[in-house]
């Protein structure tokens, strides 16, 4: 047995490392093979997992409840109607990271292919959405039974991993496919099989860290008009904006996306509002973010837009070899969210720069921040081929001190998810 425990060393570092033990749930099924169940249990359970043992009655005439007890360190149960006001079942499933029958004999194996739930074992493995591991043992000619074999088919579609039978010496003097896995393959299957759901577990968590929070997310370029079929814009695709948009509802937020001009396809759920010059982007952001706690600026907002707006076709004709247009300053969205935002809002903006040096890239950051007001801006260089239209983006993070916190290059979607946790910390 330690020379188990030692070979599983390093999983169990890896295992301590995530910081909890696991639930791991072991069932015993009536077969000779049982006896074998204690040395994966007592492996487990020095490894420092929690081990819940549900033997079948049938196990019970192989191996006694105490041994399973003293092995497990846990009480034993095995019939559905102990702890009726606990609801067993449910909770040993929904507890469990990891299930395992050890052995599976020819019969669990049917039940459970069937779904049947007449003890303790299988309405737990119902009742639970924890990888199942199946270690089966019987008679060579069990196990090669078309019965048997449909089941394990069966049970493989389903995604229940199967560890052996091996091949070897069996009860008898005689010997083939049908001996149960060694225990230290079992034990190293089950831990993979914990460790992977934990993960799952782990991302799903993740992705509701934003449940509760009204997001609002300007995403898009501004087109400023000069006349009825002409404007000056600018070359942000939306994309950024979007994937951000996108990240957000995925991690459970409440996501408005005022989007201007973009050429991308809006995410799915997202409430959407379109608008296409700044002045109207300023009006949709000053009436929609104060019921948002959180505004993410990533829209390219047109510093300035042409005085007067022609009637009609600006002609050639009249305005001869050359054109002069007149512009005046645009507000600044984001700078008057900035300056009105209630005490619990979070405002980041944004900064596109063309400067070619990280350093002095700061500077401009850090000089914009304390201008603009806000919680955080994202930094990223932009340029002919660079941010812009493309599906990759590198950013710095400033926040309001002008501290870096955080900087990333790589798709768009992983530069939302960087930029969303900060959401998740503050
Ligand atoms: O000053 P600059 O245009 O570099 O600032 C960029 C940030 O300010 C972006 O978040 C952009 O959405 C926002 N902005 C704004 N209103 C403007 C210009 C920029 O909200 N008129």
């Amino acid at each position: 047995m330690s020379e188990i425990a030692d070979a599983h060393q390093t999983d169990h570092e890896t295992d301590a490392s995530d910081g909890q033990p696991m639930r791991v749930v072991v069932g015993v099924t009536g077969g000779i093979a049982a006896y074998k169940a204690v040395q994966v249990i007592r492996d487990l359970v020095l490894l420092g997992h929690h081990v819940d043992v549900v033997p079948t009655e049938s196990a019970l005439r192989f191996v006694g409840r105490p041994t399973f007890e003293a092995i497990s360190r846990n009480p034993v149960r095995t019939d559905v109607f102990d702890d009726v006001a606990e609801v067993r079942h449910v909770a040993l499933g929904q507890q469990a990271d990891v299930i395992a029958v050890v052995p599976a004999t020819a019969n669990s194996m049917a039940k459970i292919a069937a779904g049947l739930s007449d003890d303790l074992l299988g309405t737990t493995i119902l009742a639970s959405t924890a990888p199942l591991i199946l270690a089966p043992a019987m008679h060579t000619e069990m196990w090669l039974n078309q019965a048997t074999q449909a089941n394990a088919a069966r049970l493989d579609a389903r995604g229940v991993v199967l560890v052996g039978p091996a091949e070897g010496q069996l009860t008898g003097n005689d010997s083939g496919p049908g001996r149960l896995a060694d225990p230290a393959e079992i034990v190293a299957t089950i831990l993979s099989a914990g460790r992977g759901e934990r993960r799952r577990r782990r991302d799903a968590e993740l992705a509701s860290d934003l449940r509760g929070r009204r997001v609002l997310i300007t995403a898009g370029g501004t087109r400023e008009p000069l006349d009825p079929v002409r404007f000056i814009g600018n070359r942000s695709s939306g994309r950024q904006g979007f994937a951000l948009a996108e990240r957000a509802v995925a991690r459970g937020a409440e996501v408005t996306l005022v989007a201007a001009n973009a050429e991308v396809r809006p995410p799915e759920g997202v409430k959407l509002v379109t608008v296409s010059s700044a002045q109207q982007l300023a009006q949709a952001c000053a009436e929609i973010a104060p019921r948002h706690d959180v505004v993410i600026m990533a829209a390219a907002v047109a510093d300035y837009r042409p005085v007067t707006v022609a009637e009609g076709k600006i002609k050639k004709e009249q305005a001869g070899e050359e054109l002069t247009l007149t512009f005046t300053r645009n507000p600044d969205i984001l700078q008057d969210l900035s300056a009105s935002r209630g005490s619990d809002q979070v405002i980041i903006g944004f900064a596109a720069e063309t400067e070619p040096d990280d350093a002095k890239l700061l500077e401009l950051g850090r000089a914009k921040i304390a201008r603009k007001g806000c919680d955080y801006l994202v930094v990223n260089r932009v340029g002919w081929n660079l941010g812009f239209q493309s599906d990759e983006n590198s950013i710095f993070v400033l926040a309001a001190s002008g501290d870096v916190v955080s900087r990333h290059t790589g798709d768009k979607m992983s530069v939302a998810d960087v930029i969303l946790d900060l959401l998740a910390i503050v």
